[in-house]
């Protein structure tokens, strides 16, 4: 049997540099969130297929705050790197930030956290993908972290699919009190 083979998180580290141009912007003047998350899902698919050697799907993006507006004219440079990988699945971890040519002033805009699938191209089932070396402390505590998000995760789905197969409507109307809604049915 083939050793298993195991990856430095270096080595599929990606730094992603886009100037923010007009037709970016929404109708606010404001560059659109949909571009940057365009630009976040590019950056999570060159960073898992430089780790996995192939081609890998989207699976899942964790909430995405954007912490500050982008304007047009900025340079928006994206981080992502490998933090987990399970068997066929990797996580991501992208950081955005924006900076103002002007004033040099650089900003957070976001972080995201992106699971991405190695699969076979054709089959498009999922494929293993190799280990990862973990070199420091750093990079042990965003694995041991990818680990916990992805219990969490699995434990949110079970809690909210219990939780609805519990909701009826009839016995469930007085926790509407309070809430921003009129009832007229
Ligand atoms: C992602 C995909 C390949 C998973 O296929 P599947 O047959 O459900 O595979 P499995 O249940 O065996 O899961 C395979 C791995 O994916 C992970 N996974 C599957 N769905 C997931 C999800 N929604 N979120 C996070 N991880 C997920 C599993 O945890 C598993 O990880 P592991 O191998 O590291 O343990 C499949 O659902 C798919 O092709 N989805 C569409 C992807 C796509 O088109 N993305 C672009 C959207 S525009």
């Amino acid at each position: 049997m083939a050793e298993k083979e195991f990856r430095t998180v270096k080595a599929s580290q990606q730094v992603l540099k886009e100037l923010m141009v007009p037709s970016y912007a929404n109708f606010g003047g404001k560059v659109h969130g949909g571009q940057i998350l365009s630009l976040m899902d590019k950056i999570a698919y060159t960073c898992a297929a430089t780790h996995a050697r192939c081609y890998c799907v989207t699976a899942s993006i964790d909430s995405v705050d954007f912490l500050n507006p982008v304007e047009v004219g900025e340079l928006l440079t994206l981080y992502a790197s490998v933090n987990y990988v399970g068997k066929s699945s990797m996580e991501i971890g992208i950081k955005v930030v924006s900076e103002d040519f002007h004033n040099g002033i650089v900003k957070p805009t976001n972080t995201s956290y992106f699971t991405m699938v190695a699969v076979d191209e054709e089959s498009r089932k999922p494929v293993p993908v190799p280990g990862l070396v973990l070199e420091d402390d750093a990079e042990i505590k965003r694995f041991l972290e990818g680990m916990m998000r992805r219990r969490f995760k699995r434990a949110y789905k079970d809690e909210l699919r219990e939780a609805r197969r519990a909701l009826d409507v009839d016995q469930d109307l007085e926790r509407l009190q309070g809430e921003n809604c009129r009832l007229v049915r």
